[in-house]
């Protein structure tokens, strides 16, 4: 047996997104773990993400030819084999070295895109390097303005096909697990994180090898953003809480390519967005991890989508973990979605091949879903598919 096929062997035991997980929380010190899945506060917005799209239910319709099942759209004018971009995260680098490259690489193989955070371990000419598909690169707007300049300029020098603007982070979200945990720019070397940490010696061995991977993207630009790796609360530190709609439109005005707009709930801000020529609108609540009491993202789709009316594609974040989050957004006015810890689990779990399960994982069960229902294309999930 070759170590490519035990790979995908030892992975096959992991049938949904949730064994990742456990995978994933096994795999890592609990600091981290709790940084990838945690959210803010009370973490009501968090399981407010999950249990809106458990209170949807599908009504589906029976006896269509659903032979065969096209998931494929298209998206900027190309095509994606799946509704579905990779959502940006932030310090994957933390739970495994090579994460970022991992979910790239996964994304292209899978044929869709891939969103590369501002912070993530490994830069914007490294990912396009090694991963051949369609990348989007995500800014925050820092109160370091050349350094944002700079970023943006060079996604376009590397050729990235958007530029996602972050908008939900005028300060960051109160992650209590992280605070409790010590999880910030520096570890806390407390004697539970370090018994913790030889708990898991497969983490531990390369991070002792190689030293915690720093924020590729800020090296030499700021060396107190770079040098520790990513934080509960050190993105709202250095986030800009002046940044505002005026910003945004000199922004949509530099970059020459797809624009889009991240963390939207409300359907007047989507008008705004469109108003200043945003290619496409990201419904969030990042995750749960900003906003503690923000409505859920699904919840919040269908006013977006109604004021949006077409014009540009909606995609949603916030939950997705099944197949059938992704038929419920179509079906609550949708274009598509972004999924965040669903691949980080997979890559954490796995790497490359990890992630690219969980991507297999949400493809089959999207798939099977649409046969459950009768829709042999997207253009078939509509919202009578939805029983309210
Ligand atoms: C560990 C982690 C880091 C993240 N970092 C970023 C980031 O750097 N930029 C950003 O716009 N969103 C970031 N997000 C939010 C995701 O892009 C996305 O909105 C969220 O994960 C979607 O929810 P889901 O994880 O339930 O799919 C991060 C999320 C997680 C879990």
């Amino acid at each position: 047996m070759t170590a490519g096929q035990a790979g995908r062997d030892r992975l096959a035991r992991y049938r949904s997104i949730a064994d990742l997980r456990e995978e994933a929380r096994r795999r890592l010190p609990r600091a981290v773990f709790d940084f990838f899945d945690g959210g803010a506060e009370d973490e009501r917005t968090l399981a407010a993400n999950g249990d809106a799209f458990d209170a949807l239910a599908l009504r589906p319709r029976v006896l269509n030819n659903v032979e065969r099942v096209d998931t494929g759209m298209t998206l900027f004018g190309r095509r994606s084999a799946l509704p579905l971009a990779v959502a940006p995260i932030g310090g994957a680098g933390a739970g495994r070295r090579r994460a970022d490259l991992d979910m790239a690489r996964a994304a292209a193989a899978a044929g869709v895109p891939y969103t590369l955070s501002t912070m993530s371990s490994a830069s914007i000419e490294e990912v396009a390097r090694h991963a051949p598909g369609r990348l989007w690169f995500q800014a925050y707007v820092l109160r370091d303005r050349e350094l944002v300049r700079r970023l943006i300029e060079r996604a376009e020098g590397a050729g990235y096909e958007a530029l996602m603007i972050t908008v939900d982070l005028p300060a960051g979200g109160k992650r209590e697990r992280d605070l409790r945990n010590g999880f910030a720019m520096q570890y806390r070397h407390s004697l539970r994180n370090t018994l913790d940490f030889l708990r898991h010696p497969g983490w531990l061995l390369p991070m002792a090898l190689h030293g915690r991977p720093p924020l590729k993207n800020l090296e030499g630009m700021a060396p107190a953003a770079s040098a520790g790796g990513p934080a509960a609360s050190s993105v709202g530190r250095f986030s800009d809480p002046t940044f505002d709609w005026k910003q945004l439109a000199a922004l949509r005005e530099r970059w020459p390519r797809q624009f889009i707009v991240k963390g939207i709930l409300h359907p007047d801000d989507a008008v705004k967005a469109l108003a200043l020529g945003c290619d496409a609108i990201v419904v969030s609540n990042h995750g749960g991890r900003q906003l503690d009491g923000a409505m859920a993202s699904i919840r919040a789709l269908p006013a977006v989508a109604a004021a949006v009316d077409r014009r540009v594609p909606v995609l949603l974040d916030s939950g997705i973990r099944r197949g059938s989050h992704i038929v419920k957004a179509i079906a609550a006015g949708a274009t598509g979605v972004l999924a965040g810890r669903a691949l980080l689990y997979g890559a954490v779990a796995g790497g490359e091949r990890g992630a690219g399960h969980a991507l297999a994982i949400l493809a089959d069960e999207l798939a099977r879903t649409m046969r459950l229902c009768g829709a042999s294309g997207l253009e078939a999930i509509g919202a009578d598919l939805l029983a309210l």
